[in-house]
């Protein structure tokens, strides 16, 4: 079968495929420890449950506008302005299934053939997959040496704070560098701020926000690991007009637009209570400390995360990433992903999710001490 060349460069992700793996091992009976999981682990909050239900005993199961339902499309323009400083209003937003769909549809509407796009070692592993699906190539650069990655061909640069693998939150000089240098070299910044309120001791400062940013950045974010909605696939962008309306045209041709019902449930998400969140992140905080002082215990150091729910650590010592996540896993049923997975100079690390009971991270604690300690 001559598949095309376009997903032919594209492997599965290996976050999914250890899912797989996951589930191998718990039908033969094994106890499992997923350190791999990139969703809370928590319920939907039952008031979003409702006004989804809601929608659906009211007759709210037909098509929706492509951009997403209006009412929905206020309240992110409201709460983008409110929360995140960004000058939006409703035409701005555009409602995509997932945060991951936003993502691919701004690479789609904004990378040509053999354009170039800045990603920062380690990244989440989709923006790669979508750059290439966009015929673009990805330029791996440090935050530590941005200049060194610009080239005439480039023309976006893809920033992830809180970020996802590694914890790390972008502070505002380092976000002015970014701004300075797309305004110096007329590129597009896509900001995934996907993990925004779970973040520790730290601000979240949104690039959209600044000066001169207006019409160069395109804000990503979504329902899932906010308000524990991964399954409902229900995102969104805030972009300059003529990507907006590039991405619903888009969105048209191919999903129609995200499920109505869903649109329901994420209105009330941002409009309802918000004591939910507190929750979460607060127990994440906990897990936080529960995991960073158990790897200490065993003598593995590892940065203190300031955001999201991964702990991203150096296993050089004990044979790098790859290694240590099959020893992991062959020896203790412990599934953590290796850090290669993230870019090419995050080989050295595994990443760890502690989106998972504290019972179970003590479990898993004990696992890698019985492979590494
Ligand atoms: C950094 C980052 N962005 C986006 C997403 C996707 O979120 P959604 O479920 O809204 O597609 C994820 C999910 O793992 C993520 O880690």
């Amino acid at each position: 079968m001559n598949l095309s060349e376009r997903i032919s460069g594209i492997s599965e992700s290996a976050t999914i495929k250890l899912i797989d793996i996951a589930n191998r091992l718990k039908s033969e009976g094994k106890d499992v420890i997923n350190f791999s999981f990139g969703e809370p682990d928590f319920d939907t909050p039952p008031h979003i449950v409702d006004a989804a239900k809601k929608a659906m005993e009211d007759g709210f199961t037909h098509y929706l506008p492509s951009g997403g339902l209006p009412e929905l499309r206020e309240a992110v323009a409201e709460k983008l302005r409110r929360e995140n400083g960004i000058e939006a209003s409703a035409d701005n937003v555009v409602i995509t299934p997932g945060a991951k769909y936003a993502i691919y549809a701004s690479v789609i509407s904004l990378v040509d053939d053999g354009d170039e796009v800045i990603l920062f070692d380690p990244a989440w592993i989709t923006y790669e997959a979508c750059v290439r699906l966009a015929g673009g190539r990805v330029r791996w650069a440090s935050l530590d040496h941005i200049p060194d990655a610009l080239t005439p061909k480039t023309r976006l640069i893809i920033i992830n704070s809180p970020n996802n693998p590694a914890g790390y939150v972008l502070g505002e000089d380092k976000l002015k560098e970014i701004r300075d240098l797309a305004i110096d070299h007329d590129l597009m910044v896509l900001s995934d701020e996907i993990y925004e309120k779970i973040i520790y001791d730290r601000r979240h400062i949104s690039i959209g926000s600044f000066d001169g940013m207006e019409d160069r950045t395109v804000t990503i974010n979504g329902f899932s690991k906010t308000y524990a909605m991964t399954g409902w696939r229900v995102g969104y962008l805030a972009a300059p007009e003529p990507v907006a309306q590039a991405v619903k045209r888009l969105q048209q041709h191919s999903t129609t637009c995200a499920t109505s019902f869903a649109q329901y449930g994420a209105l009330e998400a941002l409009k309802g209570d918000q004591a939910c969140v507190d929750d979460m992140v607060r127990e994440f905080r906990m897990r936080r400390d529960l995991i960073v002082s158990g790897l200490q215990e065993i003598g593995i150091g590892c940065e203190m995360p300031e955001g999201a729910f991964y702990a991203f650590v150096d296993v050089s010592a004990f044979g790098g990433g790859d290694r240590v996540a099959e020893i992991l896993l062959r020896k203790a049923h412990v599934i953590v992903t290796p850090g290669g997975s993230f870019g090419p100079e995050s080989g050295a690390f595994i990443r760890i999710s502690y989106a998972t009971s504290s019972d179970r991270i003590r479990a898993g604690l004990e696992g890698i001490r019985m492979c590494l300690g």
